[in-house]
């Protein structure tokens, strides 16, 4: 996928003008915080761009973070943000870079979070080389937190294609490694007030 892609996009509309857009992310915090894990846990969240789940991280506590898009754009942007608030940044890693071809730490993630990102892997090789990397990095019984699209949800995101998924789906493009622990569908209001469908999931990796 490329890098110029997403660049062009953030530099282009303001973080709030984008259709994935939330300005609490604080479904996700509720599935994290129902893991009950440390708040030195290890979270990496994988295509960031500029969410601001890292903002609602940090206030809650948790003190090490991994933020990782292929847009050096996006991530300048959170960090200002975060800054702008006051908020403590030094402990956070940043990390430009393909999710599909990086090479991250091993067995070392408690909590790997992707929004919207996975679908975009709409080759078997992207998909495959993106599988690879959530095994290589989370910890044995690590969790993933993965929303995509719904199987009833918008074909395209941002001008690309995109692959849906039924939590049935899903679970087969996993694998069995990844045991389902809750799914649930959500409907997200785009800032220009439409909605969109989607699948949000946690996985417990059991390798
Ligand atoms: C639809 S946005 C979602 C952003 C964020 N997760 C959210 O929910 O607000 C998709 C993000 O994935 C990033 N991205 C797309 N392909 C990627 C890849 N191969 N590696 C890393 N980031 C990628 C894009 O730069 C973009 O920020």
């Amino acid at each position: 996928m490329s890098r110029n892609y997403w660049e062009e996009v953030y530099q282009s509309k303001p973080a709030d003008q984008v259709s994935w857009y939330q300005q609490q992310p604080s479904q996700t915090l509720t599935f994290i915080e129902s893991l009950d894990l440390p708040l030195d846990a290890k979270l990496i969240d994988v295509g960031s761009g500029a969410s601001l789940l890292v903002d609602q991280l940090i206030e809650a506590g948790y003190k090490n973070l991994h933020v990782l898009d292929l847009s050096g754009t996006a991530l300048q942007a959170t960090r200002e943000r975060l800054s702008e608030k006051g908020l403590d940044i030094s402990e956070i890693d940043w990390q430009v870079a393909d999710i599909c071809t990086v090479a991250l730490e091993p067995q070392h993630y408690d909590v790997w979070h992707d929004r919207a990102v996975f679908h975009f892997m709409v080759t078997e090789v992207h998909q495959q080389q993106y599988l690879h990397n959530v095994r290589q990095a989370l910890k044995p019984n690590g969790f993933m937190i993965l929303s995509t699209f719904a199987e009833d949800g918008p074909t395209q995101c941002s001008g690309l294609p995109v692959e849906r998924y039924s939590v049935e789906k899903l679970a087969q493009r996993l694998g069995g490694d990844f045991i389902l622990l809750h799914h649930e569908v959500e409907i997200h209001i785009t800032p220009w007030n439409t909605e969109q469908k989607f699948l949000n999931t946690i996985w417990q990796f059991r390798n």
